[in-house]
């Protein structure tokens, strides 16, 4: 098959570079479940963004810079601030149902923020903009969706990309574009405790590295404090806004504790909070409780985490919720400048998969879906690749195989959860690297869902570890307990 420009990944990066590419071309995009399966769909507290008078492009500047610990590159996280408020004026404008009150956007407080700067829509804000963008996407007669079909390698030779590999029930083939754009999002699911969907296996950012990319940050893995901690039931994400809007965090006692480590509290950075919760847990169980809030607000300002906690047994308007961290965003990936170029050729890599330079050492809340938007929404020098032909170049076609690699994956999650997690050190590192490795070289040859992506696991969480190992002190979301 040919095509102008392909695209990897149906979450708001893919989507919105396929609607702004397909005025100049035809997109083709493939996605490895249904459309709206993606990290993106499941974003709860919001979007940030200048949007306050009261608010600065500098203030947003030296939150982001403060909570990446200054390890950010500063040029991308003032393009990162300064496009803010017009990619909001474009999810609007396509339909976003943002909460407004008399015209006027309402804001939402995240950890890390120094104001109300984040837009939303109650606890679902993600699933908004999926549905949003997606149906947009639908009634695009340039850009051509293939659901269930999943791409496997990049098609690289001479330092230049010219497609994609991929699987689609048991068949492999072959996509050739001008442009081929990774929008895979990130690796949250390489972690037996993890607020994100199985899609987030990190395929683009192990295809990208078997192809040679640069890739950079990765030991930035960043967890969010407040996952539900309950036994027998996944660790759906508690949205920071609850804190936001007066959430506190208590103690086995019942006692309130973050004001002993940080002046923001329970709105300190992700980090911060993620560790003290780590160690007040070592005395028992940590809760977040805003049942002090009245009960109507909390059941419209959260409708989607009221439910789901109904329906497993608490009430969050009568009792505080027990919590405690999952992975969930990565924040270094391929390494892209301003216009998503990766060293590879006609490769660009926009959204969580990328390593643009604007999160440091941790992301600051709710920049990620800004981050997807504004660069993706730069496209110009994606365009520039319309001027040469599609080429084609041979591949060495990859078989079906019947291969059960089910257990692999939750294996590999065990050992990044027990050696990579929050809190690591050397012996741990070495442990895991060594392990990984030995399930990359002993996967048995040909492809299936499950077999590629446990492949790409072993590569990306080694990759991890390398970089958490490389990396001797702690900096930001990458803690070493063993730091001289
Ligand atoms: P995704 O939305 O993850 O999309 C990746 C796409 O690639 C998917 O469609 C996937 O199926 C596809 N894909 C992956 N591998 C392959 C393959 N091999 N072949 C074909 N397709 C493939 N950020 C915020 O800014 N604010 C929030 O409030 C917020 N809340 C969050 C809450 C949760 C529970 C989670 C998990 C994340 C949250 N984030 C939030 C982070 C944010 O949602 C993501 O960083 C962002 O949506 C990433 O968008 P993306 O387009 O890069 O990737
Ligand atoms: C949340 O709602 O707590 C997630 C926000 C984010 O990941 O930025």
């Amino acid at each position: 098959m040919k095509t102008d420009f392909v695209v990897i990944g149906s979450g708001i990066a893919g989507l919105n570079f396929a609607l702004e590419a397909s005025k100049y071309g035809k997109v083709t995009l493939i996605t490895k479940k249904e459309i709206m399966d993606s990290n993106t769909n499941k974003a709860q507290g919001g979007i940030a963004a200048v949007l306050d008078r009261h608010d600065s492009t500098e203030s947003h500047v030296e939150d982001t810079l403060k909570t990446g610990c200054y390890h950010n590159d500063i040029e991308a996280v003032e393009y990162l601030v300064k496009e803010g408020p017009k990619m909001i004026k474009k999810l609007l404008d396509y339909g976003t149902p943002f909460e407004q009150k008399s015209g006027v956007l309402k804001l939402t407080r995240e950890g890390g923020h120094k104001c109300r700067r984040v837009a939303y829509s109650g606890d679902h804000t993600g699933h908004a903009i999926e549905k949003t963008l997606v149906d947009v996407v639908k009634e695009n007669e340039n850009i051509e969706v293939l659901e269930d079909t999943m791409a496997l390698d990049l098609i690289v030779k001479d330092g230049k990309c010219y497609g994609v590999q991929y699987l689609q029930g048991k068949k492999v083939g072959e996509l050739y574009g001008k442009a081929v754009i990774l929008a895979t999002g990130g690796a949250g699911y390489l972690f037996a405790k993890t607020t994100n969907p199985d899609i987030a296996t990190a395929d683009g950012l192990a295809m990208a590295a078997r192809a040679g990319a640069k890739i950079e940050d990765m030991e930035f893995l960043q967890f969010h404090p407040t996952a539900l901690s309950k036994n027998g039931h996944d660790p759906f994400l508690i949205s920071e806004a609850v804190r936001g809007e007066g959430g506190k965090l208590k103690n086995s006692k019942g006692k309130r504790f973050m004001h002993k480590y940080h002046e923001m509290k329970e709105l300190a950075p992700r980090d911060i909070v993620a560790r003290a919760i780590a160690k007040e847990a070592l005395n028992g169980p940590v809760t977040l409780d805003i049942s002090h809030e009245d009960s109507e607000f909390l059941k419209t300002r959260f409708p989607t985490i009221y439910e789901t906690l109904i329906e497993i047994g608490i009430d969050m308007t009568k009792e505080p919720i027990p919590v405690s961290p999952a992975a969930h965003y990565t924040c270094g990936g391929v390494k892209v400048n301003l216009d998503g170029e990766t060293n590879i050729g006609n490769l660009y890599a926009f959204g969580e998969v990328s390593r643009t330079g604007v999160h440091g050492a941790n992301r600051l809340a709710s920049n990620s879906l800004l981050e997807s938007i504004v660069f993706s929404n730069n496209i110009i020098k994606a365009v520039k690749n319309l001027e040469h032909e599609v080429e084609e170049v041979p591949v060495e076609k990859q078989e079906f195989s019947d291969f059960d690699a089910a257990n692999l994956k939750k294996e590999i999650r065990q050992i990044m959860w027990d050696h990579v997690g929050l809190i690591r050190n050397e012996k741990g590192l070495k442990t895991s690297i060594q392990k990984l490795r030995s399930i990359e070289e002993n996967l048995p040859k040909g492809v299936n869902k499950d077999l590629i992506e446990a492949k790409n696991m072993a590569i990306a969480g080694r990759i991890i570890a390398e970089a958490a190992l490389k990396r001797k002190k702690s900096l930001g979301c990458h803690f070493r307990d063993d730091e001289i």
